[in-house]
């Protein structure tokens, strides 16, 4: 158990927040355990319709926690990043996400898997992978080129470009923006909006927009965890991680 998840109930709908403000949020292998506790409710209880993940108020997530990263042993098996992206994806229930601040790395990709996406003005997504000495994870090699086309998904995934919540209405990963006062209310009245309608009806109707995937998307996530694994051991992440956490720029020059 962690307070750095807290999970509430309102009438059929879970509502995850992620709660560790003072590092923007950055998920833990406990944080992890938590989201994944929390996705499992969702799907085993029958009066619980539809999932609402957030963050603070200012904050969605800084992605997976650099220190934890740097003592890992890699986003596969029985880890807690491992169980939270086989979870993820293969919800029956629809998963409603409300973004503000920074949605790096895994909170970026994570989006992927929800069905709506709502995000105030100061939301700022980025997916650092590369420059971190790793590569894409949770299907996102093969959701974003699906999504936003091979080059954007290059200037996204190579060159890490950070986007705005406009950039991301365009490219299709968020549904709308609303003043941060008010985004994370919103994702609630859609979430019970959804929570009103057939559940069956709702779950087969997500079932069939993801069907086709199902299949490649697996592949890749194996594909994506074994690279990832390995890169994590590697020396250019080492670098990277040290650079972050010493405050300075990477140096890239020495790796072939
Ligand atoms: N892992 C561990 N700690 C993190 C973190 C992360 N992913 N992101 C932020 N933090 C910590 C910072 O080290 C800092 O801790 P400190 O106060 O003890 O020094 C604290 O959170 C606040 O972060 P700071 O960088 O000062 O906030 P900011 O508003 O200037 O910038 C970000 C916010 C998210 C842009 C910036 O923190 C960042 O780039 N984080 C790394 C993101 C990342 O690479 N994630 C991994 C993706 S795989």
């Amino acid at each position: 158990m962690t307070d750095q998840v807290i999970t509430e109930i309102q009438d059929n709908i879970i509502i995850i927040r992620l709660n560790r403000a003072d590092k923007k949020n950055a998920l833990t292998g406990a944080m992890y355990t938590g989201i994944s506790d929390a996705l499992d409710q969702l799907e085993q209880d029958a009066n619980l319709r539809v999932g609402v993940i957030t963050g603070t108020q200012d904050c969605f997530t800084a992605g997976n926690d650099l220190v934890d990263f740097l003592n890992s042993s890699g986003i596969g098996g029985e880890s807690p990043v491992g169980r939270f992206l086989r979870t993820i994806p293969h919800l029956s229930k629809p998963l409603v996400a409300a973004v503000n601040g920074p949605a790096v790395g895994v909170g970026t990709t994570m989006l992927m898997h929800c069905d709506l996406v709502y995000a105030a003005p100061g939301a700022k997504f980025q997916m650092p992978f590369a420059s971190l000495g790793l590569c894409p994870e949770a299907g996102s090699s093969l959701l974003f080129p699906q999504l936003v086309g091979y080059r954007k998904a290059a200037e996204l995934l190579m060159l890490c470009k950070l986007f705005t919540p406009d950039e991301a209405v365009a490219l299709g990963i968020v549904n709308e923006i609303l003043p941060a006062e008010e985004y994370q209310a919103y994702a609630l009245a859609k979430a019970a909006e959804l929570a009103k309608l057939p559940p069956r009806s709702i779950r087969v109707t997500k079932q069939l927009l993801r069907q086709g995937n199902e299949a490649q998307l697996k592949a890749i996530m194996k594909l994506e965890e074994n690279y990832f694994t390995e890169m994590l051991a590697g020396a250019e992440a080492k670098e990277a991680f040290s650079a972050f956490l010493e405050k300075r720029k990477p140096d890239f020059s020495q790796f072939s």
